[in-house]
């Protein structure tokens, strides 16, 4: 088995809205129940400067202000999750941006009305992951779990 060649990571941020609502253990439980690992997590009080950056494609929206402020709001949770193609199912997991358009079932979908307080940030393609958990977290903060609980996630020919 080489896991570490197959397995992806990915950055997930839990809102201030969640932090407010009291909600951070049902979104974790959420990930954990799905089978993903969670090999890294931490609170932060965001800076305006990792906001500027990290929504850097909005950052010339009217909305931008707001959003930082929202973002701001309190500390979020950073969650570095992994698993197989772990980008592609957190964003499946989360639904799409705005709440009110979010299924049911999805993350969004289930705790989330609004187009901004929408609970969760999750990377949207592999690339972007590495380069927001490079932003989020230090290399010590990111930990290898080795075989750990894989051989109960996944069937062995799915790591070969
Ligand atoms: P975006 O990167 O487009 O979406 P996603 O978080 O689904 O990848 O937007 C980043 C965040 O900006 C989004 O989670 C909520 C906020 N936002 C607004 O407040 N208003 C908007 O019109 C958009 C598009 C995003």
């Amino acid at each position: 088995m080489n896991q570490d060649k197959k397995l992806e990571r990915t950055l997930v941020l839990l809102k201030p809205n969640i932090v407010m609502r009291g909600l951070m253990g049902e979104i974790i439980t959420r990930f954990e129940r799905k089978g993903l690992r969670i090999v890294g997590m931490k609170m932060m009080q965001l800076s305006d400067a990792l906001l500027a950056e990290h929504y850097a494609h909005l950052v010339a929206k009217p909305f931008f202000p707001i959003l930082r402020n929202s973002m701001q709001a309190t500390p979020v949770v950073a969650l570095c999750l992994e698993g197989l193609d772990v980008v592609r199912v957190v964003r499946a997991m989360a639904g799409p941006t705005n709440g009110r358009d979010a299924q049911p079932g999805t993350i969004r979908g289930d705790y989330s009305v609004s187009n901004q307080h929408n609970v969760v940030h999750a990377s949207d393609c592999v690339e972007v992951a590495a380069v927001e958990l490079a932003r989020f977290f230090q290399a010590d903060e990111i930990f290898e779990l080795g075989d750990l609980n894989i051989n109960r996630l996944y069937a062995l020919d799915e790591l070969d």
